[in-house]
C-alpha cells in the first residue's frame, strides 16, 4: 500500500520550500559575499563541474592555464561572489622565473590576482602566448592588454594603465590560504 501525502504535509512542504527560498534571498544580501577577499579565506572555484568546490595545491599544475576563484570565507562558509571585483585568477608557476616582489606572496609557486582588466575592467579570460616574446600571459581579449604573472602580473602589452592587484597565498592544512588583501587596486581605471 501506498502513503499519500496528506493535506497538512502538502502544506508544511510548501511552507519549508518557501523558508528555503526566504533563506537563499537573505544570504544574497549578506555583506560578507561582496566584501574584497580577506586574510585566512580559502579560495573556490567560481565555474565549471567543480564550481564551489575548495581549490588546493593539487589542483594547480606549471604550465596549466589559470583557475577562476572566488574568495570563501572559510570559518561562515561565505562564498564572496557578491562583487565581480572578487574573482581572482590562481596559477601555479615555476618559482625559479617569479621576480623579488611576487616570490614572497607565492605558495610553492602559484600566485593569485585579480580577475579585472586594470583598462575598463572587462574579466581577463585568456592564457596565451604574449604578444612580444615566448612566455604564456594572463591577457584581456577587450582591447588586448596582457600581463606576465611571474613579474606581479605588470603590463607588458596593450592600454592598461596599470598591473593587476595581488592576492598573497600561503598553504595552511593543504588547502591555499589568502595570507593578505589585495595589494594594489582593483578593477577598470573608471571604477
Ligand atoms: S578592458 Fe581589458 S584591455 Fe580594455
Amino acid at each position: 500500500m501506498h502513503d499519500h501525502p496528506t493535506r497538512r504535509s502538502v502544506v508544511f512542504g510548501t511552507l519549508a520550500a518557501c523558508a528555503s527560498v526566504a533563506s537563499a534571498a537573505a544570504d544574497d544580501d549578506d555583506p560578507r559575499k561582496e566584501k574584497r577577499p580577506q586574510k585566512g579565506d580559502l579560495l573556490v572555484f567560481s565555474e565549471g563541474e567543480r564550481e564551489g568546490q575548495t581549490i588546493t595545491p593539487n589542483d594547480l599544475k606549471i604550465g596549466e592555464p589559470p583557475i577562476h576563484a572566488w574568495p570563501k570565507d572559510a570559518a561562515n562558509a561565505i562564498v564572496r561572489d557578491g562583487s565581480r571585483l572578487n574573482e581572482v585568477l590562481v596559477i601555479r608557476l615555476d618559482p625559479r622565473e617569479l621576480d623579488e616582489d611576487t616570490l614572497p606572496r607565492a605558495a610553492d609557486g602559484i600566485v593569485a590576482y585579480s580577475a579585472i582588466c586594470s583598462h575598463a575592467g572587462c574579466p581577463v579570460t585568456a592564457w596565451i602566448k604574449a604578444t612580444e616574446g615566448n612566455d604564456d600571459v594572463f591577457k584581456c581579449m577587450c582591447h588586448n592588454s596582457e600581463y606576465d604573472p611571474r613579474r606581479g602580473a605588470q603590463v607588458v602589452f596593450g592600454p592598461a594603465p596599470r598591473r593587476l592587484a595581488a592576492l598573497p597565498l600561503v598553504i595552511r592544512d593543504g588547502a591555499l590560504v589568502i595570507a593578505a588583501p589585495f595589494i594594489g587596486k582593483v578593477g577598470g581605471q573608471q571604477g
